[in-house]
């Protein structure tokens, strides 16, 4: 991972660009709002916990750094935090849908509750769908913007997760792939970033782990590394920069050897 003093050494790669980031306040979301900001980014951050959100902002910086109370699988919700995005900072170059959950429980099929199956698909992919219908009517007009997904591993293999998060994951992929053919029409990327397993709250959750667990005993194809959120974020600030500015219509995968 890089460090500040490094950072502050090289080019910010995200110098004068607007973001917003679902799912902001924890894990991923938290981690990319902070590389965003050393890279110069302006960031709001739109979560359902606003105390993580509040403390996030306040340790980054007041001007560059915001919250917004947000539930993507709100229509109204998201509506108001890319208008708010584009109010407070003026535009909106980056959109992150990141906000994901994992089911409860981990039943079968036959037990599967309906409203549960429902609540994962409607965080998990309607929560990306809504955010890059509101994200993209900003973006049509400025003609350019990068729209980035948060998939899994999941999206492409069966059998790890269960029936709602794989369903769900497998539906971000293809709605990173039909909406960059019809974005691309007015300079709007859309790519994904779809991780193995990375220490989160929701791995430790799946992995019946204490919070303060490290979990880094988990695997990736390279002996030796096992997969960081850091090693995402860096992947995510390289999508939302103009050093991929022909980058469209990717899904970013970072597997496990037994799976590759
Ligand atoms: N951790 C992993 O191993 C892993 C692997 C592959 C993909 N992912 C994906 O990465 C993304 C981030 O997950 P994480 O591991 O950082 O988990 P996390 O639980 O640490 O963070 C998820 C964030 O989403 C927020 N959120 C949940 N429901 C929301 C809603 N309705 N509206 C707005 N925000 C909401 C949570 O409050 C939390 O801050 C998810 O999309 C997840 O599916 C995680």
């Amino acid at each position: 991972m890089a460090s500040t003093s490094f950072l502050s050494a090289v080019a910010k790669r995200l110098e004068g660009k607007v973001a917003l980031i679902t799912g902001g306040a924890g894990g991923l979301g938290s981690i990319t709002a902070k590389l965003f900001h050393e890279h110069g980014a302006k960031v709001l951050i739109a979560d359902v916990r606003d105390e993580q959100g509040h403390l996030l902002c306040q340790n980054l910086s007041p001007e560059s750094a915001s919250f917004i109370h947000c539930d993507v699988t709100s229509e109204s919700d998201i509506q108001n935090a890319v208008e708010t995005a584009v109010s407070t900072y003026g535009k909106l170059d980056i959109m992150f849908n990141n906000a994901g959950i994992m089911d409860p429980v981990i039943p079968d099929v036959l037990n599967y509750n309906q409203a549960d199956f429902e609540h994962v698909l409607r965080v998990n992919i309607v929560g990306a769908f809504l955010g890059t219908k509101h994200a993209a009517r900003f973006m049509k007009q400025a003609k350019q913007g990068s729209i980035i997904n948060t998939g899994s591993v999941c999206s492409v293999i069966g059998g790890v997760a269960t029936h709602g998060y794989v369903s769900s994951k497998h539906a971000v992929l293809g709605l990173t792939r039909n909406t960059a053919v019809e974005l691309g029409h007015y300079g709007i990327r859309v790519n994904c970033v779809s991780p193995y397993v990375f220490p989160s709250s929701m791995l430790r959750w799946l992995l019946g782990r204490d919070e303060d667990d490290p979990v880094d005993d988990i695997g990736s194809n390279l002996e030796g590394v096992s997969l960081k959120p850091e090693d995402v974020a860096q992947a995510v600030v390289y999508l939302g920069s103009d050093e991929s500015r022909c980058v469209s219509g990717i899904t970013w995968f970072w597997m496990e050897d037994s799976l590759s």
